[in-house]
């Protein structure tokens, strides 16, 4: 008897949970367990035909519960059931895409030399597009195909007396800014990397920031690269 009661007590408790799926609320915890607390003490008694009819309805409510979710599938008419098949095989493809979706690209800035110094602020079009694997690079722009982590890089040079400096775009927003003073005409280079979590659509772009000045010749010495590293 006592194992019986264990049982049903079990029943109870996944019952309570059950609901609680369900609703995703917090709500029902505190009153099955209020409830638990008081079948258990009751347990220590003995039998009481009332309570085991009200186990015995318990345990047909968590039986019903668990049929739900196949019983709504099985009461799909047939076309209803087609459309529910094509969109799972079009998921199960999306994802697949997704996947397999292959980005990388590497560029340098110009063959022309300096690059600025410029009243505004102004998009650097890194010219010399050498790896675009996935096409998402476009004349200074890269646009994420799929929504992903992607790793960026950099490398800028600068070969004057001044500023040179770097901004990093993602869409329209500022992430990041760079900047030296350089006192000599040497060549000085920085670089940098982000790792960003990107939406479908999202846009990263470096712009040189006005008043600076950046170099570049056919030794490739400012560099703009990036790839996905995982889609999500
Ligand atoms: C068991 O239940 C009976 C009847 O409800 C009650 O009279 C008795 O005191 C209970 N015994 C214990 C140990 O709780
Ligand atoms: C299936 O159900 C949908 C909506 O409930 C209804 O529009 C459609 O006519 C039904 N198709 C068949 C074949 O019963
Ligand atoms: C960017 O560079 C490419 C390659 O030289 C060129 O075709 C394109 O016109 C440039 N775009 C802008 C906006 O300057
Ligand atoms: C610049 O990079 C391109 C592509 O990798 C390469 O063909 C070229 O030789 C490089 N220039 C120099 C001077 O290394």
């Amino acid at each position: 008897m006592r194992v019986a009661f264990g049982l049903l007590v079990l029943l109870l408790g996944l019952c309570g949970s059950r609901a609680q799926g369900e609703s995703g609320g917090l709500g029902e915890e505190g009153e099955s367990s209020e409830l638990q607390e008081e079948w258990t003490q009751q347990t220590t008694n003995t039998t009481s035909p009332d309570i085991l009819l009200e186990m015995k309805e318990l345990r047909r409510m968590v039986q019903m519960l668990q049929k739900h979710d196949s019983e709504m599938e099985r009461r799909l008419n047939s076309s209803e059931r087609e459309l529910l098949d094509s969109k799972k095989r079009i998921d199960k493809l999306e994802n697949l895409n997704k996947a397999n979706t292959k980005v990388a690209f590497y560029t340098a800035l110009t063959d022309a030399g300096y690059v600025g110094p410029f009243t505004t602020d102004t998009t650097l079009n890194f010219s010399k597009v050498f790896t675009n694997i996935g096409n998402a690079y476009n004349a200074g722009f890269f646009k994420a195909p799929v929504k992903g982590v992607y790793y960026f890089q950099f490398t800028v040079c600068g070969h004057h007396t001044g500023l040179m400096g770097v901004y990093v775009y993602k869409n329209n927003k500022n992430i990041m800014f760079n900047v030296e003073w350089k006192e000599d005409q040497l060549y000085k280079y920085f670089t940098n990397s982000v790792i960003l979590e990107l939406m479908a659509g999202d846009e990263i772009h470096l712009a040189l920031p006005a008043t600076h000045v950046l170099y570049d010749d056919g030794s490739n010495q400012s560099t703009f690269s990036g790839a996905l590293l995982f889609p999500l």
